[in-house]
Order: structure tokens, then C-alpha cells, then sequence
């Protein structure tokens, strides 16, 4: 058993690499994709949170995986939440201490990290990549100072946008009829495995889309192809993800 978890979410690996930089530096720490619920039936010193913000707050399956996340051992933990955002002050985080603290834990330390900006449903994507990700490595680097140090420091307050956020977020769900395939793809099935939520199945070596959306633009983001296109709106926006993140590291799950 190791001494430290962390969980993550994460759509085009801004998030993945936080948690990983966070979990290679305090060491002895699994890295978990919050695809899967899980029981924490040991103690763990440390538990980290790291999901990117979604309309000013959490996406849905990151609040579905707090709340189904059991804590009965692991009450006097130092829990973090890390997340990271386009704007950097867009980290609301009043939901994830509540969901903790209604389960008798506490919510110790809380940060926001600005990153690459992703939502390619909205707009076009930036050319300033490696210079976003060298500013998201020595951001992380303070918030890894202060995990190993257990520093305790009250999670943002949620920002004007959180008002809206819970009126906006199940709205996503139902976002992925939006969807559209060119005839580019060639059935590799790359996006049905970077989704986070399988919320694609493959038919006739063609995705389909179940419905139950996080609008992270994972499958537009990673397809080899760039075969899939948000209704009219996503075909010269550019495609992002993460530089040091692989589709071997999306894919590869524990
Ligand atoms: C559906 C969606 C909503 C987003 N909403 C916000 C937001 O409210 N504020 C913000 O600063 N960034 C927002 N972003 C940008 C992401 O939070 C940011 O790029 C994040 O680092 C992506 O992390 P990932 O690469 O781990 O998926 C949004 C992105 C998506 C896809």
C-alpha cells in the first residue's frame, strides 16, 4: 500500500500532468483515473483531488466521484484539491469542501493552476502551448512545496461564474448529439478510449455517443484524424493536448 493517492480527471492531460508532477514529487503515491469509483479500505497520509473547472466549478463526474468516494478511514487525512483552469481564479471549490466535509473529512488545501485553455467547442485554440505548459510547471511546482509540506490553506471560494455552474453542468450531458464524424475516420477507436466516461461505444468502426457527455473534447482533441467535429463550429479551431502527455498515458488506466 502506498502512503499517498491521488485521483484525477482530466480531458487533454492539463490535469494529468499537474497530478502526475504532484504525485512523482511527494513520492510513494499511486495516480488514479477517477473513471472508476473506488474504496479507500486503507489510510492514506495524503489524497488529491486534480480535475480541470467546467463553467466555474467541478465537471459532473468529478462530483459524482467525490461523493461516491469513501473516506470512513482516511477522516483525519490531509485531502487536496488541485484543479486547473483557463483563467486561473475560475477555481470554485465551496462544492468539493461541502461534499468532504458532509463526510466528516476536511478539505485542507485547495489551489487553482492556469493553464492551456481547452474548450475548443467555444473557441479557437492558442498557439502559445509549450509557453502555457512551462507557466502550468512552475505553478505546480509552489503547489507541490506546499502538499509535501501539508500546508493548510482554505480552498478558493467559488467564483461569480459557480451561479451559474450548477444550472449549466447537466446541460453537457446531451451536448455529444452535437457531434459529427467526417469520413476521415478510419475506425481506430482512439476517442472511445481517451473518454474519460465511455460515453462512446464503437459501431461498424464508428463512434457513438451515449449521452452521457462531460464536454471535456477529448475525442475531438486526441483523433488522429481530426475526424470529429463539434456541429460546424470546431473544424479550423486547431486541436489541443498537453505536450508531455501521451495517448498511451490517457489510455493507460489503472
Ligand atoms: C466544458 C469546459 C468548460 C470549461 N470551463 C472553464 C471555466 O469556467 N473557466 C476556466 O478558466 N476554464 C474553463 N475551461 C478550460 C479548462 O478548465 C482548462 O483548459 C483545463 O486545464 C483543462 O484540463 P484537462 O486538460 O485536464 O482536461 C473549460 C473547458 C471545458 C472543456
Amino acid at each position: 500500500m502506498s502512503k499517498n493517492i491521488i485521483f484525477y480527471f482530466s480531458g487533454t492531460g492539463n490535469s494529468l500532468k499537474v497530478a502526475k508532477d504532484i504525485a512523482n514529487a511527494i513520492e510513494d503515491c499511486e495516480l488514479i483515473s477517477m473513471r472508476k469509483s473506488r474504496k479507500l479500505s486503507s489510510t492514506y497520509e495524503r489524497i488529491g483531488l486534480v480535475y480541470p473547472i467546467y463553467i466555474g466549478g467541478m465537471p459532473g463526474a468529478v462530483e459524482k466521484f467525490v461523493k461516491a468516494l469513501d473516506l470512513s478511514v482516511n477522516n483525519n487525512s490531509y485531502i487536496f484539491a488541485v484543479c486547473t483552469s483557463g483563467s486561473g481564479s475560475a477555481g470554485g471549490m465551496t462544492n468539493i469542501s461541502k461534499i468532504i466535509g458532509g463526510k466528516d473529512g476536511k478539505l485542507s488545501y485547495g489551489e487553482s493552476i492556469k493553464c492551456f485553455s481547452n474548450y475548443v467547442g467555444l473557441y479557437a485554440m492558442g498557439s502559445d502551448a509549450d509557453n502555457k505548459a512551462k507557466a502550468q510547471a512552475l505553478a505546480t511546482k509552489k503547489v507541490i512545496k506546499d502538499i509535501q509540506n501539508l500546508v493548510v490553506k482554505p480552498p478558493l471560494k467559488n467564483s461569480p461564474l459557480a451561479l451559474i455552474h450548477g444550472l449549466l453542468i447537466n446541460s453537457l450531458a446531451t451536448k455529444d448529439k452535437g457531434f459529427n464524424i467526417s469520413e476521415a475516420c478510419n475506425g481506430c477507436a482512439t476517442c472511445s478510449k481517451v473518454c474519460p466516461v465511455e460515453n462512446i461505444k464503437m459501431q461498424n468502426d464508428k463512434p457513438m455517443f451515449l449521452h452521457h457527455c462531460e464536454q471535456c473534447m477529448a475525442c475531438v482533441q486526441w483523433c488522429p484524424k481530426q475526424a470529429i467535429n463539434y456541429k460546424n463550429k470546431t473544424q479550423g479551431r486547431g486541436r489541443y493536448h498537453h505536450p508531455d502527455i501521451t495517448i498511451k498515458e490517457m489510455i493507460n488506466e489503472k
